[in-house]
């Protein structure tokens, strides 16, 4: 099988350690001009059924700094399981190409492209995980803090995509969790019961917002209406209005707690403007290393898999 990153939970945790010395490695290259093109001639496929600015941004520009080329394809163009089969589409797009990235609605439609993929799989964000944002958000936490056993997150708002990823990489890394949650917005009860049966880190859901950020290191949120959600808005602005990310919310952390987004942001929703701009964001560091992480994770997939491919090749040359 080719090595795919459909969920956090596919990596092992040596594998996410490794993956950050990388990052860091490719990060100093990149600042300092030097030349990393580990995907030189390689191409990767982002198909996107909903939008995205930094997802699409990273994955293609990344590609190219590792001396690759990358092609977007839209919501119009191979309209994933419409025009044809989910498998089919995977087939054909293994023989062009070498890595393919996916930011699809269904989870399980990610699952079946991997299935049927014979080139490695990544998970740019579906309904139920955004695995590349929260690899990217640890790499960011233990830069500004460094490794900590016990580094204390709260995630405010949704049980969402990005909190399901969170609970995956607490079931890796060890830290304390503490998810401030409304009621009937939890999040995946699969999910949170096998981080849970891991008995690495400590997670804990939260109805109180405020008991959650109680002495975080970091306070997380991302929207209320996730993409897919839009006529959900109103209702959910309404179930959410006591857990915005405001100042004198995050007054209830450490002093230097730091505050992150994984973006878009609604300002003024789920959190405020005078925090999202304050001294504790660092949501653009967050962004910034989308790049860097994504670079590191598509080189590992791409290695582990090349042993695959040459297994294959041997065995049926044509
Ligand atoms: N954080 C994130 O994935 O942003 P985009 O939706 O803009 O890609
Ligand atoms: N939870 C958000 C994350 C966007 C990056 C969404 O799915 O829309």
């Amino acid at each position: 099988m080719p090595k795919h990153f459909l969920s956090i939970a596919d990596f092992s945790k040596d594998e996410i350690l490794q993956i950050f010395d990388l990052t860091k490695e490719l990060k100093q290259k990149q600042k300092s001009g030097k030349s990393h093109k580990h995907l030189e001639g390689k191409t990767l496929a982002m198909i996107f059924q909903k939008p995205s600015a930094r997802t699409r941004v990273s994955f293609e520009v990344g590609m190219f700094q590792l001396g690759g080329h990358a092609l977007y394809l839209g919501p119009n163009d191979i309209q994933i399981g419409q025009r044809e089969a989910i498998g089919d589409v995977a087939q054909t797009l293994s023989q062009y190409v070498d890595i393919i990235m996916a930011r699809l609605f269904g989870h399980e439609d990610i699952v079946e492209l991997a299935n049927h993929a014979s080139v490695p799989v990544l998970n740019g964000l579906t309904d139920l995980l955004h695995p590349c944002q929260v690899m990217a958000d640890v790499f960011t936490i233990f830069e500004k803090q460094g490794k900590s056993d016990k580094f204390k997150v709260a995630f405010i708002g949704d049980g969402n995509n990005v909190a399901n990823s969170w609970i995956n990489m607490a079931a890796r890394i060890p830290m304390i969790l503490q998810l401030g949650i409304p009621d009937g917005y939890d999040p995946d009860q699969d999910i949170l019961h096998a981080a849970r049966k891991q008995n690495l880190s400590e997670i804990q859901v939260f109805r109180d917002p405020v008991e959650a950020v109680k002495d975080a290191d970091v306070i997380y949120t991302d929207v209320w209406a996730s993409m897919g959600q839009e006529s959900e808005a109103e209702k959910r602005k309404r179930a959410f209005k006591d857990y915005r990310v405001d100042t004198a919310l995050v007054g209830h952390a450490k002093p230097d707690c730091l505050v992150m987004h994984c973006l878009p942001a609604h300002r003024g929703e789920e959190i405020a403007s005078q925090v999202i701009d304050g001294p504790q964001s660092i949501v653009f560091e967050e962004a910034e290393n989308r790049l860097h992480v994504q670079k590191a994770i598509m080189v590992k997939v791409f290695e582990c898999s090349e042993k695959y491919h040459l297994e294959s090749f041997s065995k049926n040359p044509n």
